[in-house]
């Protein structure tokens, strides 16, 4: 972890989508809980042509805005005076000269301790990673580091030469290649879960388990970021990073100790037993689609085509769903379906472990004939909670069953996101690594989906649709091996 000292945080990107929405939220949460250290400055980087007073005054509006409140004047203030701002074109070298003027300035003595976080599109980075280094803010005593947002690279060619062309201005613990479902608590508590409780363990496998689903729905549409969106598509924006990690935390094998080499090392087994996608099994393991007009909450909602900035004709998947084997001893031919979309029925992310059906049924003569498997519930979003579903007996005469569940954990959250980011914010402030990415599971999970992106790449003339507001594509369902499969819609 790097000493506490005086530290600037650059924000490329500041006045950008994930600037506004999640990053300076959370980093004002971290303010109000007062838990940013009093000699650490921001430098707000933009193309717009503004001036500080400008930046403060977006600031505000956009905090009030996202925060859904006022901010409190005097913790805004506070806030506030942590700020420059610095305006200028990502490629221009003289704007990097103002920044080594600001960051040079005697205000924090000499501050060898700087964060520059890459808020901006993933084409950008290497036009800001060359030019920090022409101007030496590169290789400090390996204290400046840089965090990378997702996707990393848009397969698995280019991650690699970004990697490559990274490391040759960062050494690897300068590099924070973020992944924010990292931060959320329910995703910590899966290893709780998993790791502190005896009775679990011993099923938590091939013998017990039915299949995994692992589902992150979201009923926001594309918003305002068709720019970056319509090139990346569901599959890279979702389903190669978030999901895969959920993948592995779910399926990894006990870690040696909970250090992030001995984490990131059995998280890499996984995805490396990840069965590979044959290109002519690839339209039987995956599906793709597009949202079009439909219902949202009651609300009319338009189609991907119609929002602004999508390219006319554009196929980006707005859904992916894909099945996936994990080729081991604890997981063979146990199915993972993994699913994501936006405009879907609900904001809903959740790990849903079906159980395997008993192995007698006792009860075919009773009215309790019909007994459905177990099922083991990890909810990350709008709640966090994890259940356990299991059969009772009703009190009474006959022999009926019901439900019943047991509540592991829970906790109302409306901003998991934002949790997510103060949590990942303040281990890049007092740099600790230990919930980033390495780069070997960055390049894993795209060997994963490399085959599907290639087929689709392919087959550019058409996509399928499914009404803005609904679970998306029915297709979807033929993902399922057996007719008792389906889609876990609620919690
Ligand atoms: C981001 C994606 O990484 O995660 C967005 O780029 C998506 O498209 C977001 O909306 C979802 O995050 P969360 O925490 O709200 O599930």
């Amino acid at each position: 972890m790097t000493e506490p000292g005086p530290c600037y945080f650059v924000i490329f990107g500041a006045t950008g989508n994930l600037a506004s929405s999640k990053l300076l939220p959370a980093l004002y949460e971290l303010e109000v809980a007062n838990l940013l250290q009093a000699d650490l400055r921001f430098v707000a980087f933009s193309r717009r042509a503004w001036t500080r007073e400008n930046w403060l005054a977006h600031l505000h509006l956009s905090l009030n805005q996202h925060l859904g409140k006022d901010c409190e004047a005097a913790v805004f203030e506070r806030f506030a005076q942590r700020f420059d701002y610095l305006a200028g074109d990502l490629a221009d070298p003289q704007a990097y000269q103002r920044l080594l003027d600001e960051v040079s300035k005697p205000r924090l003595g000499t501050c060898e301790n700087i964060v520059f976080y890459l808020a901006i599109k993933p084409s950008e980075f290497l036009t800001v990673i060359e030019q920090l280094d022409r101007i030496g803010l590169s290789h400090v005593h390996g204290r400046h580091r840089i965090v990378v947002e997702k996707p990393f690279g848009e397969d698995i060619e280019s991650a690699r030469a970004l990697n490559a062309r990274l490391h040759q201005h960062f050494d690897e613990e300068q590099i924070y290649r973020i992944d924010h479902y990292l931060g959320k608590e329910t995703v910590q508590n899966l290893l709780v879960f998993r790791f502190a409780n005896t009775m679990i363990e011993p099923i938590w496998n091939r013998n017990y388990i039915d299949h995994v689903q692992i589902t992150v729905a979201e009923s926001t549409g594309v918003g305002n970021r068709a720019g970056y969106y319509d090139g990346a598509g569901a599959l890279r924006d979702m389903l190669q990073n978030h999901l895969m990690q959920l993948l592995t935390l779910v399926a990894m094998e006990p870690p040696a100790t909970l250090d992030a080499d001995a984490m990131h090392d059995e998280k890499v087994k996984v995805l490396r037993s990840i069965r590979p996608i044959a290109p002519q099994a690839v339209a039987s393991q995956a599906y793709r689609a597009q949202y079009a007009a439909g219902r949202v909450a009651g609300q009319a909602a338009r189609g991907y085509l119609e929002e602004d900035g999508v390219a006319k004709g554009s196929v980006a998947e707005t859904y992916v769903a894909a099945r996936f084997f994990i080729d081991n001893w604890r997981w063979r031919d146990v199915p993972f379906y993994l699913r994501t979309g936006k405009r879907l029925a609900e904001n809903m992310s959740l790990i849903a472990i079906r159980f395997r059906h008993p192995p007698q049924l006792l009860f075919h003569d009773t009215a309790a004939a019909h007994i459905d498997p177990n099922w083991v519930l990890l909810a990350l979003q709008p709640t966090e909670c994890m259940h356990i579903e299991l059969h009772a007996k009703e009190p009474g005469l006959g022999m009926n069953t019901r439900i019943v569940r047991l509540n592991a954990s829970y906790r109302p959250t409306e901003a998991t996101t934002m949790e997510a980011y103060k949590t990942l914010l303040l281990d890049v402030i007092e740099g600790d690594r230990s919930l980033f990415l390495r780069f070997d599971e960055v390049e894993w999970a795209w060997r994963v989906v490399d085959p599907i992106l290639r087929e689709w790449a392919r087959n550019r003339d058409f996509i399928t649709t499914y009404p803005a507001g609904t679970w998306g594509p029915r297709e979807a369902s033929r993902l399922f091996e057996r007719e008792d499969q389906f889609w876990r819609n609620e919690i």
